[in-house]
């Protein structure tokens, strides 16, 4: 009898993260090494938010809450939906996790049975076809051209729904595109969606303040009304807030499914983090100016790295409208060869290489579902991020 149970058999542990702590590690050997692989912010949390889970704990807030989230976070959650999305939820609708990641596992595996699809946009964030196949459903990648800036098209969607689909997970700012869906391309696909009522759509907000040039942030309930009693609308304090490692996140919907995703939380962590629980009340209520400070940072970020791999020979990196990452295509490098001999077969191989020889620290973008690619966070040091793109340049320069 194997110890391992078939469910975990199904997952993997996740590629990014793997990353990370591979750049981790070479950087405590002493070599000199730029990691472009972590997903969160280079920026501290904020004073304000600090100070509020300092009181909470001067205060007592430090028992068992309520499971899905105290009173006074559900109430700031449904004032920001309102404020922001012009959304209108009852604290019914409302539930807290530790991080967005719990939030999505709750709802996967609270709806999903053996057979039921999920259509996953790709390239996609690493975790929602591994989480899907953990449930038990069968994730259905529909996969995104360079041409298309990596959305979705309705024509795709539309051929990806069967009789079985369960939802859509639908991501915007994308991670690890960047790519935000303008008000007219979401209608285009919630146009769709509307004409199959058996498809719930899971949309993961999670980058929404994280938009460039006067980009409109929009979420398909708020496209589409018509969507609301089947759309669940996650979001999180993580990445605008940084605040990733307080573990906050949370979602808004039909009462049924909330009510379902809270009876699974409360036999596995239970409440998430008292004390996280009041900062990310004051995150959500206290002054939001910081993140347009963050937003200017973020997006010269953006703008350097873009130029600076478009002038990469063998590489063509579209210009997103959000979050901190970009997808630069590296299929022109593709069966090259190193000063040292090895062949380029493949992302995965070009980003091993690019560490290897330069100590630049990228994502293959076959981790996310489609390559030949790589994806850069720019969530670091602008001085770091210079020197990486030149290094990226010397590296992609030196294939033959
Ligand atoms: C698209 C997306 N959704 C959800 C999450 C999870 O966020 P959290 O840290 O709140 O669990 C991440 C984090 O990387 C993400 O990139």
């Amino acid at each position: 009898m194997s110890l391992i149970s078939a469910a975990l058999k199904r997952i993997n542990p996740s590629q990014t993260i793997a990353i990370s702590n591979k750049a981790r590690e070479l950087k405590a050997t002493g070599r000199d090494i730029i990691a472009l692989s972590a997903g969160e912010p280079d920026f501290e949390t904020p004073d304000n938010i600090k100070e509020a889970a300092i009181k909470a704990i001067r205060d007592g807030q430090t028992r068992y809450t309520a499971v899905d989230g105290i009173p006074e976070l559900k109430a700031a959650i449904v004032a920001k939906f309102k404020r922001e999305n012009g959304l209108t939820y009852k604290p019914s609708q409302v539930t807290v996790g530790t991080g967005g990641k719990q939030v999505l596992f709750n709802a996967l595996v609270a709806t999903l049975d053996a057979g039921d699809e999920v259509i996953i946009p790709a390239p996609y964030w690493v975790s929602y076809p591994d989480i899907v196949q953990f449930a038990g459903g069968t994730p259905v990648p529909v996969e995104t051209r360079l041409e298309d800036n990596f959305k979705l098209q309705p024509a795709a969607l539309e051929a990806a729904i069967t009789p079985k689909t369960k939802w859509l997970i639908f991501n915007s700012p994308s991670n690890p595109t960047g790519a935000a869906y303008s008000r007219a391309e979401l209608k285009a696909l919630t146009d769709v969606l509307v004409k199959y009522p058996h498809v719930w759509i899971l949309t993961d907000d999670m980058y929404e303040h994280l938009v460039y040039d006067d980009f409109e942030f929009v979420t398909p309930a708020q496209v589409e009304p018509a969507l609301y009693d089947r759309t669940l609308t996650m979001n999180g304090v993580s990445k605008a807030y940084c605040m990733t490692g307080w573990r906050i996140g949370y979602a808004a919907g039909p009462e049924v499914l909330i009510k379902a995703m809270g009876t699974l939380q409360s036999q596995s962590t239970s409440n998430p983090s008292s004390i996280a629980q009041w900062a990310a009340v004051e995150a959500l209520n206290g002054p939001q100016d910081f993140i347009a400070a963050n937003n200017k940072v973020f997006k010269e970020r953006r703008d350097l790295v873009v130029s600076m791999l478009n002038q990469t020979k063998g590489l063509t990196c579209p210009k997103p409208e959000g979050a901190f990452y970009v997808y630069p295509s590296c299929a022109g490098l593709i069966g090259k060869t190193t000063p040292s001999g090895t062949v380029i077969e493949n992302d995965e191989i070009f980003a091993s290489e690019l560490l290897e020889a330069e100590g630049v620290a990228v994502v293959h973008g076959s981790a996310f579902g489609l390559g030949p690619a790589f994806r850069i966070s720019y969530a670091t040091a602008t001085k770091d991020l210079e020197e990486a793109c030149l290094r990226i340049q010397r590296f992609c320069g030196s294939l033959r």
